[in-house]
């Protein structure tokens, strides 16, 4: 732990929204060479702090001080330029453009003709995606890569600015654990640099590996710091960041299963419809009422593929046969899943889950909006109505249904979109990464609900790339690798050694 003096300083930062008090008096240190950890539950204030920090809000009461000095940031183009860079909770990158484009935006190299040096950037670019060992063409546009994938690149674009102070705002939510272990070896890099890293993830484990200090904040407020790590506890940060104990982690109780919901039979996904390449190659599998099947993959192994094939998204490239209580269905669109009784909770919740501009009575109801008409007119009560059960069911963490699901925090956007595919009752629900960006006790509650789901005779399938949570929460789990599942376990005698020995062959 170093004595100096803090490279930059928060101090009484109070952030009003509208019905909302987002940080009230926060006062931050943060010290060079060092990661600093920022724990607490969804809605906490984290996102809202780091936005002030990297000059995307330039409103709001305190100061900020880099270096001793006092400075206020317009844009986030002038934290750049002190030396502050951010990686997004909500990936902010254009899809439109390139990679290259995207890393460079706003300050793009130009050679000494005055044109776009595109070679040179093009280059760079490649050099950054190469120790994220991710190995993909500079020139592809963003918009055709997976939200891993667009979270390496954001990563990219705030390393490649050769910033002071990196801001990491849940970098890790959405890629594998060996994309993991190649960030934190460059974060030992940069800072024995004497970069100073602001860190925040639900991911408690993770942070162990890297945490120099704790600091928690707790419904807009600073609750306190750790300085000295080297003794915590998984317990004690939980506590630390909830103000109480958590005692009841989940834990399975046995239900009896029904009969069979849904029967899957040699379902194959084609990359090309002339070659023998596949996303997904003859996938096979049955799941009964009151089951929960969990689907465990390493990120690429095709499991969102399957889903999508499952959910009719690529109908002329899938083969295959799809029994829903015995009789065969067609799903050539996500409506023909709807009708058939699928609902899926997808991985990507900003391009696929929610409408963010519209409120979140509107995108509860949006999948089933047959349940708030009346008289052939959308009924704002029933909307309203279905909106509030599903808050207090699931605890979204609002003052209204009315609200903007834009303003939500990340964590209570993707209860949204559990909330709207439950509210379509379907017979099987499909749910990709379901608490990717949930917190801890947040999670519980939403295994608990999994669990409810399930006794009610809801049959549930579950992708995780978090070993721990399929563990938990499945009867069953199947290991997806390369395009195909041939391995299976039963949860009583799942380990994780053998469960990722299967996901890497
Ligand atoms: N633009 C906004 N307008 C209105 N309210 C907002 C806005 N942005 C955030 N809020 C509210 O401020 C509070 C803090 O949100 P913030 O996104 O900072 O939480 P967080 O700690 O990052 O949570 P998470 O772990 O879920 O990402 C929440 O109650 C949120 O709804
Ligand atoms: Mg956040």
């Amino acid at each position: 732990m170093t004595t100096e003096q803090p490279i930059l300083t928060a101090q009484n930062i109070t952030k009003k929204f509208a019905g909302t008090v987002a940080l009230n008096q926060v006062n931050l240190e943060v010290y060079k060479g060092e990661v600093n950890v920022i724990v607490g539950e969804n809605g906490a204030g984290k996102s809202t702090l780091m936005k002030i920090l990297s000059g995307v809000y330039n409103t709001y009461e305190g100061k900020l001080f880099l270096d001793g000095e006092e400075v206020s940031f317009k844009t986030p183009r002038e934290a750049n330029d002190k030396g502050i860079a951010i990686i997004h909770q909500e990936l902010n990158l254009i899809p439109y453009l390139s990679i290259t484009e995207n890393i460079f935006l706003g300050r793009e190299l130009v050679n000494k003709f005055g044109f776009l040096d595109y070679e040179t950037m093009h280059a760079q670019s490649r050099e950054w995606l190469k120790k994220l060992d991710f190995n993909i063409d500079p020139k592809t546009k963003v918009g055709k890569l997976r939200i891993g994938e667009q979270q390496l690149i954001e990563i990219a674009k705030a390393l490649s600015l050769n910033a002071r102070v990196i801001i990491m705002d849940e970098p890790t939510s959405a890629i594998s654990d060996s994309e993991v272990e190649i960030l934190f070896r460059i974060i030992e890099d940069i800072k024995k640099k004497g970069v100073a890293i602001l860190y925040i993830s639900h991911k408690l484990d993770e942070l162990f590996k890297i945490a120099d200090r704790f600091i928690a904040l707790r419904d807009g407020q600073m609750v306190g710091k750790i300085e000295d790590v080297s003794h915590v506890k998984k317990e004690d940060l939980i506590r630390f960041m909830v103000g109480r104990d958590i005692k009841n982690t989940f834990q399975r109780t046995k239900i009896p299963y029904g009969e069979e919901i849904l029967r899957i039979e040699d379902l194959s996904f084609y990359k090309n419809p002339n070659t023998e390449d596949y996303w997904v190659q003859n996938v096979s599998l049955s799941v009964r009422k009151g089951e929960i099947l969990g689907i465990f993959g390493l990120m690429g192994a095709g499991r969102t593929e399957l889903f999508e094939a499952i959910f009719g998204l690529h109908p002329n490239r899938v083969t295959g046969k799809i029994y829903i209580e015995g009789k065969e269905v067609k799903i050539n669109s996500v409506c023909d899943a709807i009708k058939a009784g699928l609902g899926l909770v997808p991985e990507n919740r900003k391009k696929d889950g929610l409408v963010l501009q519209m409120n979140i009575a509107k995108n509860i109801s949006m999948a089933d909006t047959e349940q708030v008409v009346k008289s052939s007119f959308l009924n704002n009560v029933l909307e309203c109505k279905l909106a509030k059960y599903y808050i207090n069911k699931i605890n979204i963490k609002t003052t209204s249904e009315k609200n903007i699901t834009k303003n939500l925090s990340g964590g209570n956007q993707q209860k949204v979109v559990i909330g709207k595919w439950l509210a379509t009752c379907p017979k099987v629900l499909f749910l990709d990464e379901p608490t990717r960006g949930i917190d801890v006790n947040a999670k519980n509650e939403i295994y608990h609900l999994i669990e409810q789901l399930a006794k009610e005779g809801l049959a549930v399938v579950v992708v995780s790339s978090e070993l721990p949570e399929i563990m938990t929460i499945s009867d069953r789990i199947l290991v997806m690798s390369q395009s195909k599942i041939d391995t299976e376990f039963k949860s009583a005698e799942a380990n994780e050694d053998a469960i990722m020995t299967a996901a890497i062959k």
